[in-house]
């Protein structure tokens, strides 16, 4: 019977196509600060450096290219098309690679939404930003992407396909981020948990149920893609 692969992502899986991480040594935490960029109050507080800094993101992302590791994933669904990306990461490198469906927990940096309404989205054309710009419902329109604090509209839909795996695969994600990182609670029992990460994320009660690949994305990914498809499909 073909297997139900879910791949849970975060910026760790994007690490290689040259956008930094948010956690560890130099994290783009250290260098920002979240209160000041990435909530609510940041927003209605100083909204154009708000806009300023998911320029600078948007920029970063339109740049990178794709990895191993993303094309990896998008053969992965080519192999086995029941397969669903869950990604917490806002820039677009999945889906130029070639996946499709890619559920975005956070939000997407190729878009904007309107302040009032969070599921009001229009797509940006570039990488900025023009503050003061407005939706079509009239709000402000600003990032779209899910502050610290705000609902994660996706994550139910998120908890649906994770509980219907038989195989979840991690990558490159800290697990530091509720209620992304409480994913791994929604996987049947019988499915076989795969962690690939070059540093041990909080598994927490997962430590000894999960099979920790300790690689790089761009070398772990492919290679549990090529065995995944030689066990499964040949
Ligand atoms: P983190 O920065 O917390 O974690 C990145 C993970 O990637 C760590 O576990 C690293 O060890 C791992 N990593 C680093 N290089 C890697 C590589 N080459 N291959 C594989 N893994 C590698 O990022 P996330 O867990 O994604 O949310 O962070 C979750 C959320 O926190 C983000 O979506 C973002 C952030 O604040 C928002 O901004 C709303």
């Amino acid at each position: 019977m073909t297997k139900k692969i879910v791949v849970f992502t975060g910026a760790g899986v994007s690490a290689e196509s040259g956008l930094g991480t948010f956690r560890g040594s130099d994290g783009m935490w250290d260098r920002y600060r979240i209160e000041d960029v990435c909530t609510h109050e940041a927003w209605l507080n100083n909204p154009q450096l708000c806009v300023e800094f998911y320029n600078m993101r948007r920029r970063e992302a339109l740049a990178a290219q794709p990895n191993a590791a993303h094309y990896a994933i998008a053969r992965l669904q080519e192999a086995f098309p029941d397969t669903q990306v869950i990604t917490q990461n806002i820039d677009n490198l999945h889906e130029r690679a070639g996946s499709h469906n890619v559920i975005h927990l956070h939000g997407e940096i190729t878009k904007l939404r309107s302040e009032t309404n969070q599921l009001a989205t229009i797509d940006l054309d570039g990488w900025e930003q023009h503050y003061g710009d407005r939706h079509p419902d009239g709000s402000l329109l600003r990032p779209y992407v899910v502050f610290f604090g705000e609902d994660v509209p996706y994550f139910p839909l998120a908890c649906e396909v994770a509980s219907q795996a038989d195989i979840l695969i991690v990558v490159g994600t800290s697990l530091n981020v509720y209620p992304a990182a409480s994913l791994l609670h929604y996987a049947p029992t019988h499915a076989k948990i795969i962690v690939i990460d070059p540093n041990k994320p909080e598994l927490g009660i997962y430590t000894d149920r999960a099979f920790h690949l300790q690689y790089p994305a761009s070398i772990g990914v492919p290679e549990l893609v090529k065995k995944l498809i030689d066990t499964y499909l040949l």
